[in-house]
């Protein structure tokens, strides 16, 4: 088996690579290592993983063991890239059904992530009368869709268990010196991790920003870690091919990468990939759209049009090596539903076959085939695919001319939204919203 993610261009690229396109590749490269580059005070991610120490590892082991023995739910507050990462890591490794079993531990779950009143009243009632601990990060400090959740959960803990089991069960990530949360947190005397200046949201999981959550799941971030400080020393190269080819699709008039798994558990690694992507990228009319299904299940709904709806796609398919338990398809007598010619196989096998079957007719359809292959869903390659997607992300920024770390974009709901809260220091953009409304 081999020991690291690879990606594959064969159906991707035909006639498409170019020594421009390489130099252009080489020159990104060049750029986001050197640092020279737009938005290179936020760098840090890029030696983040051999940077961690041992103690910083203890450390956060120590404080994930605390939650771990103490509570029966952590729930864990944030939004963007103070939550897309945990939850991608944690549901990647999890026994799909972990909610409706018990087991060893808490169980980890997720707020401030939405302002869904029903969302919730209904995690309200879930933990009403059990111990529970919160992990609330937010680098700003300042972000409302978690200062909600927070305001929530910890006037809830504090009723329910006293001010002394909150304060020992409630960890906050932020900022090391500013925001509202660091405030709250020094005030109230709450143990804290600090998210580093230098490392943005959507490049924050290798840092207490998930590695907490997912210590407090129960799973290795030591072999997270040292997964992703494989990729670091030596993935330059599947680096390199992952973002020439999606730069050589885009200058194509492919606008949309679809991200693909044939693996439930790989949802939320999607939904991860695509805040990186569509954060760092999608700036100044530029920059891919970053898709994505969950196959076999979309076949059956967004298949049609992927086969045949309009030629301004194309594919990455995340493929799994091994599964981590086997499902054998047994023999029936009668074969009434005919599956006697698959009786004996493995479930993955149907489904290995499913996913070449679609690659190919996908192919054949015009829809440009990327390949990501990965030996199994285990912390180690998880670790890897993290690094590899961040720095292919870097890379991909700087080949498509945009800074690929900053987010300028995403303010200008919230200036409409805090005007139509009245929120104090928008009373001008208050006015001029509601004028434009009436008129
Ligand atoms: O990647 C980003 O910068 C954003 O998605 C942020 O992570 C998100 O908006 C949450 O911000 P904060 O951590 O400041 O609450």
């Amino acid at each position: 088996m081999n020991n690291s993610i690879q990606v594959i261009s064969k159906y991707a690229l035909e006639g498409l690579n170019s020594q421009a396109l390489n130099d252009t590749a080489m020159a990104a490269k060049q750029t986001l290592e050197s640092g020279s580059g737009a938005g290179n005070d936020f760098l840090g991610w890029l030696h983040l993983p051999s940077s961690i120490d041992e103690q910083q590892l203890q450390d956060i082991e120590r404080s994930a063991a605390i939650l771990r023995q103490e509570c029966e739910y952590v729930i864990t507050i944030g939004i963007g890239g103070s939550y897309l990462g945990a939850k991608a890591i944690i549901e990647a490794l999890s026994d799909h059904f972990a909610p409706y079993k018990t087991g060893n531990g808490p169980k980890v779950l997720f707020a401030g992530n939405n302002i869904g009143e029903d969302y919730l009243y209904d995690l309200m009632d879930l933990v009403r009368g059990h111990k529970f601990g919160i992990i609330v990060i937010s680098k700003s400090g300042t972000t409302t869709e978690p200062a909600i959740a927070f305001r929530l959960f910890k006037e809830m803990l504090e009723k329910q268990e006293g001010k002394g089991f909150a304060q020992r069960n409630i960890v906050a990530v932020t900022d090391a010196k500013r925001g509202a949360l660091r405030n709250l947190a020094t005030q109230e005397g709450y143990a804290t991790y600090v998210i580093p200046d230098n490392v943005g949201g959507r490049f924050s999981v290798l840092t207490p920003v998930g590695l907490l959550p997912i210590a407090v799941a129960g799973f290795d971030i030591r072999a997270l870690v040292a997964g992703a400080v494989e990729m670091e020393q030596n993935g330059d190269e599947q680096v390199l091919n992952y973002a020439i080819a999606r730069n050589a699709l885009y200058q194509n008039g492919k606008k949309i990468e679809i991200l693909v798994n044939f693996a439930p558990r790989l949802h939320f690694l999607a939904e991860w990939w695509k805040q990186l992507y569509g954060e760092s990228e999608g700036k100044t009319h530029k920059g891919i759209f970053p898709a994505s299904v969950d196959f076999t299940t979309d076949l059956h709904s967004m298949g049609q049009w992927i086969q045949d709806g309009e030629r301004t796609i194309f594919e990455t398919v995340l493929s799994v090596g091994d599964q981590q338990h086997e499902v054998v398809i047994p023999t029936d007598e009668a074969d009434l539903d005919g599956l006697n010619y698959i009786a004996g196989k493995n479930v993955d096998y149907v489904n290995k076959m499913a996913e070449l079957g679609t690659r190919l007719a996908h192919i054949d359809g015009g829809v440009p085939n990327l390949l990501i292959t990965i030996p199994a869903v285990t912390e180690r390659y998880l670790g890897q695919l993290i690094y590899f997607f961040e720095k292919a992300c870097g890379v991909s920024g700087y080949m498509l001319g945009v800074n690929p770390f900053d987010q300028p974009g995403v303010e200008a709901y919230k200036k409409n939204m805090f005007a139509l809260l009245d929120k104090p220091g928008y009373e001008e953009a208050s006015a001029a919203i509601k004028a434009k409304l009436n008129s």
